[in-house]
């Protein structure tokens, strides 16, 4: 039998800020089983898009993308917060609902011909997907998958995205 994935999950009311539910995957990760077969779900949702490469997204994002990559035989590639990475870096800055926010990959990460599926543990209003996929056109990759474990449905992130979207687990609220 299929394991209940969101069973693991835990909803923690007013976290970071009151009115928040965050939804925390740290339960998840520490259970074997379940950590297994989110690892392997993923992989058999991206296998079928033939990538050259994973991206994932720092931090929570790694959690899931390098072992996913691991899982397929596939290469990794690493978009962090801003000035983390040594070497020459591409990045893009974005807009958040008070301010802005930037992400980075280093410049020789995609290669010709490469095409990255991306993958982060959670989609929310989308703004985090959707600028780490241009980054990823932009230097020149193919993105024909984006993934999140959490699909956050009320706040209609996949609106945004400019690439193929899919989510293994969707809240509604
Ligand atoms: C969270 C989450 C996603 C992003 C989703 O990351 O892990 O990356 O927000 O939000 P959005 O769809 O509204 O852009 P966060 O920046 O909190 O940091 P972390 O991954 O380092 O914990
Ligand atoms: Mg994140």
């Amino acid at each position: 039998m299929a394991i209940d994935l969101k069973a693991h999950i835990r909803g923690i009311p007013d976290f970071p800020k009151p009115g928040i539910l965050f939804y925390d995957i740290s339960t998840l990760l520490r259970n074997g089983p379940a950590w297994q077969e989110t690892v392997s779900r993923l992989a058999d949702l991206v296998a079928p898009t033939a990538p050259t490469a994973l991206a994932g997204i720092e931090s929570r994002g790694f959690l899931l993308a390098a072992p996913v990559a691991a899982a397929l035989g596939l290469g990794f590639i690493m978009i962090r917060k801003p000035r983390k990475l040594p070497g020459a870096t591409v990045g893009l800055s974005y807009a958040l609902e008070y301010g802005t926010d930037r992400i980075e990959m280093q410049a020789d990460a995609v290669k010709p011909g490469d095409r990255v599926v991306l993958l982060d543990d959670l989609l929310a209003t989308g703004g985090t997907m959707a600028a780490a996929i241009r980054l990823l056109r932009e230097a020149g990759a193919e993105v024909p998958l984006s993934a999140a474990l959490i699909e956050l449905t009320f706040l209609q992130g996949r609106a945004r995205l400019d690439a193929p979207f899919a989510s293994l687990l969707a809240y509604d609220d």
